[in-house]
Formats: structure tokens, sequence, C-alpha cells
């Protein structure tokens, strides 16, 4: 075959994802940031292509705004907050958390025009959520991650800026059997080489798939404290209950528990995804354990590893991104499908659904 020839998928062989477009659902809770990030002094954040300024009031309240004062554009972001008030750095006006303009400091009449985009904001879990579509269409609350701020886990979390489209992310971490390859170095779980069976449970997306006897990863062995050529048995369970957020269970069972040890551990992997702009997404991680109060040492050491494996994902799935954009053959080439993208056909169904629901399409 000539490299030049374009090889196109069959019609209606492939689902679409819209990798090179504006392919991300309004109408639903996304995550803006860990909720250590907003504070009083305003945090800057591209999300949904979107600037948006995230800062908190005095009495903790977060608050989101369209990131570009009405008056000459200046970024409040780079303003500050003043009791329930952001001031913009440029020329002083006040806004309040709806984006209405309270004050214009040279006249004593605030423009009835001075109004700025507000978005909703929940914080849930360790994270603050943001709806950036049709406020009037809000009919759920954010996803159920109560775990991540349950004194009875340790939860261990991270960020990165990814140069990829959202979906690339949500696919990987969709399907784990690249971690016998791509992450062989660093997770060292060679085991998962079949796909897992995937189920749906009403709207949310499962994975389920039971390994026989055979080494933990080394990642976390130390927060489980288990030695790391010990044999155990491990049951994964992954769930996506919406697009945002997917969580990964290592169900660790060790049949041979030394005395006045546990048998058994959930390491609970989160991954929330985010579009940021035109092929770059934020990805904030979680690893959290069943276990309280993990010492420093174990939480620094087991965060090393993950992140250790988690760059392989960026530098790849950047790779990926780049080739795609600058090929101009773009999209337009073959893709194959397995039996493990189950997960990740699920995501592609769901994602056009919702678009559809919203009169768009990819
Ligand atoms: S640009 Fe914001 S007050 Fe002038
Ligand atoms: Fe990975």
């Amino acid at each position: 075959m000539n490299v030049h020839d374009v090889i196109s998928p069959r019609n209606g062989q492939r689902i679409s994802n819209g990798m090179l477009q504006d392919n991300y659902p309004r109408n639903m809770w996304w995550v803006a940031a860990h909720r250590d990030e907003i504070t009083e002094k305003p945090l800057a954040r591209w999300l949904l292509e979107t600037p948006v300024v995230l800062y908190r009031l005095a009495d903790g309240t977060p608050a989101a705004l369209y990131d570009r004062c009405p008056h000459r554009w200046a970024p409040l972001s780079e303003g500050h907050v003043d009791g329930s008030k952001i001031v913009c750095p440029y020329h002083g006006m006040e806004f309040d958390t709806a984006g209405n303009c309270t004050k214009a400091p040279t006249q004593n009449m605030t423009p009835d025009t001075a109004q700025i985009p507000s978005y909703p904001v929940r914080e849930a879990g360790a994270f603050v959520w943001i709806w950036m579509g049709d406020p009037e269409a809000i009919n759920c609350d954010p996803p159920d991650v109560h775990y991540q701020t349950d004194p009875g886990w340790s939860f261990l979390s991270g960020y990165y800026q990814v140069d990829a489209n959202w979906v690339l992310i949500r696919e990987n971490v969709l399907d784990l059997t690249h971690i016998a390859f791509l992450h062989k170095n660093t997770f060292k779980q060679d085991d998962w080489v079949t796909p897992p069976e995937i189920y749906m449970d009403g709207e949310t997306v499962c994975y389920e798939q039971e390994f026989d006897l055979a080494p933990l990863s080394p990642l976390f062995c130390a927060g489980m404290g288990l030695p790391e050529d010990k044999p155990i048995k491990r049951k994964q369970i992954g769930r996506m209950p919406t697009l945002a957020i997917s969580f990964s269970d290592w169900n660790v069972h060790d049949p041979a528990p030394e005395p006045d040890r546990r048998s058994d551990f959930v390491m609970r992997g989160c991954h929330i995804v985010t579009p940021a702009q035109r092929g770059r997404a934020h990805y904030f991680w979680g690893a959290a354990f069943d276990v309280p109060g993990l010492s420093h040492d174990v939480a620094e050491k087991t965060k090393a590893g993950v992140i250790a494996a988690f760059d392989e994902d960026k530098h790849l799935l950047e790779k990926i991104q780049a080739q795609i954009s600058q090929d101009p053959r773009g999209m337009d080439y073959l893709e194959v499908t397995l039996g493990a993208d189950g997960a990740g056909v699920r995501v592609r169904q769901i994602l056009n659904k919702m678009l559809a629901a919203e009169g768009r399409s990819i």
C-alpha cells in the first residue's frame, strides 16, 4: 500500500469520538479543581475552552466566573477577592458571585450591561465541580466521592495537564490491559492480558476481572503493608459513573496474612478528566487505600511510583494527539477495535448520546 493512500473506515464501522473538534457535553458536572487549589487568591483555569476564574469568598464559599471583565477585558483572575466580591485589577470594577457588577469606581451608577457569566460550583469529595451548560438543566449532584475525605481512607492525588483530547485519557483509563505493556517497568503487573467482563449498572459503565495468585504491583504494596513478592488474589473492578470520572478498584486478598494482619484491602484509583482547550485536558488522579493514616514515607513512595507510571501515559497520549493533529489525514484512518475496548466503546456511545441530547454531534 502506498503511504499516501488514505485508509478510511467503512461507513458505520466506527463510532466517532470527535477528537479533533469540540466534543464535550456541557450539561454535566466536570471537575474544575482540587478543593485545595481554590482559595481567596483567584485561580485562572481553562475549562471547556472557556477562561474561568475560580475563587473563594471570605466565608469559604467557592465561586466561578467567566474570566474576562466586561469593561476592557482584563482577566479577573489577576484581581483580588474582597469579602463577597471579586475586584478587577484594571479599573477596580467589582462583581458578585452571580456576575453582577456591584461597583464601578469612577461613577455612581453601575452599567446595566456589566454582567459576567457565572457557573454553579459544588464541593464533593476532594474536588470542586462545575456546571458550564444550561443551569436550568441541572438534574443531579456530582458523583458520590465521599470516600476521598473519609478518615477511614488515605487519599493521595495529583494533577497533570495533558496535551491530548480528553477522550484519549478517558479511554486510556478504562482499558487497563495497557498496564502489561506501556507500564511493564513501573506497574510490573504483567497478568492483565485478557479482556475484562463489561456491563452497565444503570448509567454506570463497569468492568470486572479476577486474577489468580500473583505478586501485587509494587506501586501498591507499601500502602497495604504487603511484601512485594507475596502472591495475592486480585479482583479488578472499574466503574465510570459519568464521563468526568472513573474508578479502578484493586481489591486484594492475601490468602495467608501474618498473624493480626488484615487479609483484604482496596486501592481505589480515581481518574478525573476535564476538557481544557482544543487538544488539551486536565487530568486529576487519585489513589486511595482503605487504610487510615498512611505514613508520610509510604504516601510519598506511592505517589512517586504512580507519577512514574502516569508520566508514561501522558507521554504516549501526547504523541498520539500530536500525530493525528499534524497528519493531514487526521481522523480519516482505519481504527480497529479489540475485545478489551468494551468500556471505551460505551464511552463513545454515551458521549454521542449526550451530544445528541444537546443538539450537537461529532
Ligand atoms: S477592565 Fe475591568 S475595570 Fe476596566
Ligand atoms: Fe496507564
